[in-house]
């Protein structure tokens, strides 16, 4: 995990710098994007998890265990059963899910950035983990693991960070053993009247301030929340994971659709 975010290989196959694509609210090249995710999260990932905290009011704690029940792993699973959390982070889900197991099942945390990867394995160490969730660096879109390795895979608040999600979702169907379960968190689209524009006031005006207190530096926070208003609409995110292969999609909106978790099978 020592290597740079910035040496882990960008995705192939095309110019990156060619497609356009969004940072937020500015259109950017492919390749671009990446280096400019991973400045945010090399900045903010000492501050993440009470960043995280403070800008959901905990509530991406509730959403986090809401999807661990919907995967509900097996306590007592009949061979070896491994979990592959991409753009994992600081292995909140992981951690979430092997305790849920009671420990009887294993995890990878797989994310671009070292600087998040290095909280989430002190983390481990330090809650006695560190057998059962190990840490790798990696980019979701060339996931360094074998066809058909991983049980389950999630992604909780990473996808839409990524700069190619077409490709992201061929590669978590190529990784998934057969029966293997996708489940994908994400900010979404709020369909509740008037939720949206209190949201939207928060998110714009209270986020940014608030990153800029506890960090110092509110922009990184800004380009959180506009990248959360570039992210598809339910629908059409579905839609994009039949694309990739998966079976039986569907997706329920949490707290009004401000999250939405997405789930599908791989057969
Ligand atoms: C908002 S954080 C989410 C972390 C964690 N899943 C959670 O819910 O707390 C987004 C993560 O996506 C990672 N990321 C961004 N682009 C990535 C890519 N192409 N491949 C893998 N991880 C990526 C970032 O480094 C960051 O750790």
């Amino acid at each position: 995990m020592a290597q740079d975010a910035a040496s882990v290989r960008p995705s192939s196959g095309r110019s990156p710098d060619d497609m356009p694509t969004s940072f937020g609210f500015s259109t950017v090249g492919e390749g671009e994007k990446q280096g400019l995710v991973n400045d945010v999260f090399h900045k903010v990932a000492e501050r993440y998890d009470i960043m995280n905290d403070l800008m959901s009011g905990g509530l991406h704690r509730v959403w986090k265990d809401a999807m661990v029940s919907v995967l509900a792993p097996p306590k007592t699973p009949a061979s070896e059963w491994t979990l592959l959390d991409v753009a994992g982070g600081t292995g909140d889900v992981a951690t979430k899910v092997v305790r849920r197991s009671n420990e009887s099942v294993k995890a990878v945390v797989c994310d671009i950035n070292n600087s998040m990867l290095n909280v989430g394995q002190d983390r481990a160490t330090k809650a006695g983990l560190s057998e059962l969730v190990r840490f790798s660096q990696g980019n979701a879109e060339d996931l360094p693991f074998p066809d058909k390795s991983f049980d389950a895979y999630t992604i909780a608040f990473g996808i839409r960070n990524v700069p190619d999600i077409p490709k992201a979702l061929r590669e978590a169907h190529r990784v998934l053993k057969r029966g293997g379960r996708f489940l994908c968190l994400e900010f979404s689209e709020v369909d509740v009247p008037m939720l949206d524009k209190v949201y939207d006031a928060f998110s714009f005006n209270a986020i940014p301030a608030m990153g800029k207190m506890v960090t110092g530096d509110g922009e990184p926070y800004r380009y959180l929340v506009e990248s959360i208003r570039k992210f598809p609409h339910q629908e059409q995110f579905a839609r994009m994971i039949r694309e990739a292969g998966f079976e039986r999609v569907t997706y329920r909106n949490y707290s009004g659709g401000i999250a939405a978790l997405h789930t599908g099978w791989k057969y």
